[in-house]
């Protein structure tokens, strides 16, 4: 049992995003093009679990228990994901060598970071005081479960219960286009100098904004 409340449980996820996409451009830096793939196949597969495990536990708890204000949020947020999935779409017909796809995936990320922040500085704190400590612990818990049927490389047999109807609609947009990229990640070696990164890594998305981040 994981005592994580669903911000810090989401937070880290996005500190995750982050740390990959650096490692990503570090290996560019270097014209490590294989390590390049590698990070973008994690960060990827990070991002599209995300998406997944917010879309069925997150987004669905705002709007039963913010209201109006919660379903706006919501739709607002699904939206943004939207356009992130349609980016991913199009990064995978793309070498990842070349420009263009290093302008899309610098493009997307400064827009992912952008909603993430929503995330942090709108959306959760506004609910986790509304739901209360346990059930966002409770909530982090489903968010982690859910990210877990996502798949790294073969596409699910398809379920029959809710709510996977949400996940076979989401895994039917980019994962199913992506699982054949899903067959090449990070090293144990590259894994674990990012997780020593992770240890400090801390964005303050608050601060961010207040400086017309
Ligand atoms: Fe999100
Ligand atoms: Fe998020």
């Amino acid at each position: 049992m994981s005592f994580k409340t669903l911000f810090q449980a989401i937070k880290e996820d996005h500190e995750e995003m982050y740390e990959y996409h650096d490692q990503y451009k570090r290996a560019r830096e270097k014209g490590d093009v294989e390590a390049q793939t590698r990070w973008i196949n994690q960060l990827r597969w990070e991002i599209a679990r995300h998406a997944v495990g917010e879309e069925i536990v997150v987004y669905p708890l705002m709007e039963k228990h913010l209201g109006e204000k919660g379903k706006k949020l919501a739709d607002h947020d699904r939206e943004e994901h939207t356009r992130v999935k349609e980016d991913l779409y199009k990064l995978e017909g793309m070498q990842v060598s070349s420009a263009e796809f290093h302008e899309l995936l610098t493009r997307m990320m400064a827009d992912l970071h952008h909603h993430n922040d929503d995330e942090e500085i709108d959306d959760l704190p506004l609910l986790e005081p509304v739901i209360g400590e346990t059930a966002s612990k409770e909530a982090a818990q489903s968010f982690k479960q859910t990210k877990k049927f996502v798949p790294t490389r073969a596409h699910p047999s398809v379920p029959n219960k809710p709510p996977f109807e949400t996940l076979v609609g989401f895994l039917a947009a980019p994962i199913d286009k992506l699982k054949d990229a899903f067959a090449s990640f990070p090293t144990a070696e590259e894994k674990e100098s990012a997780e020593k990164e992770l240890e400090t890594r801390d964005h303050d998305a608050a601060a961010g904004r207040a400086a017309g981040h």
